[in-house]
């Protein structure tokens, strides 16, 4: 009876996970409720009794893991954190360590849950090393969000050194897809097969501010990038999907306190949302079956000039 019992429980759960996606399951599988799930799904393995999907199952309680660039700040700890309370364990890479460290320690989460490899993604070699370590800690990936990037002083084109140039298109656009390649080469491989990649876009790669031809060039380029990664990622089950984000609140956006150029030439305050509404929606895409994909999200603060006229 007992055994009887437990199997209609997990069956539901089962049943809207099928319908529904992982999502839709995760949040109920926090603190108590993952142990007492846990616990359910043991026992009726324990009972063999065979009307659930055994792979169904072992794909819920698997330890998934995720990779994040820029995770030592803003929207990268945003999600690092939201994705340790959905059950990842994470590497967390960026060129401060120390920044990394905060982030773990702001989530409080357990050692084993988290790896901190400073990189530096614009260096092949040092993303080669980044992947090498992530997996001989972790054994697998499932996710990677291509996260980390930068922006150039807004000046007028024809004064940007090519240096900066060169500096914006290296982390912004070379480092997506050092990350990328690696991300690849890992998710082919291992068993079970596949992965998703989420690539950190803007609204700068649907249109730009002025005096912002390197973010805006190499946002841009990340949108090809996130076509290309997801059509070549279907023959070996990696999904593919690019979050377009305007204004959350952190270091990148703070000048948006003092007024930004707009396109008319005057300077505007302009709202900023809470990073938390980003890493919610990382959350989201990262937690769909990989038979699903959203392929393109846009989030940003309602009142930004951005759509329109103002
Ligand atoms: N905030 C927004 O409204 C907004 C809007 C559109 C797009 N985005 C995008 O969101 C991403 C994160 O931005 P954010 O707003 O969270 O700003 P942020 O706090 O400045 O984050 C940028 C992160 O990238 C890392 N990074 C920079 N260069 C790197 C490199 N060479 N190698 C490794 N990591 C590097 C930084 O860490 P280290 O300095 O320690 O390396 C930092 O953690 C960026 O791709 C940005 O373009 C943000």
């Amino acid at each position: 009876m007992r055994g009887i019992g437990i199997c209609l429980i997990a069956q539901l759960i089962t049943r809207e996970y099928r319908t529904q996606g992982f999502s839709s399951v995760s949040p109920r599988l926090c603190g108590k409720n993952l142990y007492v799930f846990c616990v359910l799904f043991r026992a009726c393995y324990r009972y063999n009794v065979c009307c659930i999907d055994k792979v169904l199952v072992k794909e819920l309680m698997s330890e998934r893991i995720a990779l994040i660039t820029g995770a030592g700040s803003g929207i990268g700890r945003a999600a690092a954190h939201a994705l340790w309370h959905a059950g990842y364990s994470l590497t967390l890479a960026g060129r401060r360590e120390s920044k990394l460290r905060e982030t773990v320690a702001q989530a409080a989460v357990d050692e084993s849950r988290a790896l901190i490899m400073p990189t530096d993604v614009s260096d092949p070699a040092a993303v080669s090393r980044l992947f090498a370590a992530s997996q001989a800690r972790f054994g697998r990936l499932d996710l990677l969000f291509n996260n980390a990037g930068m922006g150039a002083p807004a000046l007028p084109l024809e004064d940007l050194t090519v240096a900066k140039w060169q500096q914006v298109v290296a982390v912004n656009l070379s480092g997506a897809f050092y990350c990328t390649q690696e991300a690849f080469k890992l998710m082919k491989t291992q068993q079970p097969s596949g992965g998703r990649i989420i690539n950190n876009g803007s609204i700068s790669a649907q249109t730009p501010r002025p005096h912002s031809a390197p973010y805006t060039a190499t946002k841009h380029a990340l949108t090809g990038l996130t076509k290309s990664t997801a059509l070549d990622g279907r023959a070996h089950n990696i999904a593919c999907g690019q979050i377009d984000i305007g204004n959350a609140g952190t270091d990148m956006t703070e000048r948006m306190q003092q007024g930004i150029l707009q396109a008319n030439g005057t300077l505007a305050v302009e709202p900023t949302m809470d990073v938390r509404h980003v890493a919610d929606a990382v959350v989201y895409m990262a937690n769909l079956p990989l038979n699903a994909n959203v392929l393109f999200m846009t989030v940003m603060a309602s009142g930004m000039p951005y759509v329109g006229r103002g």
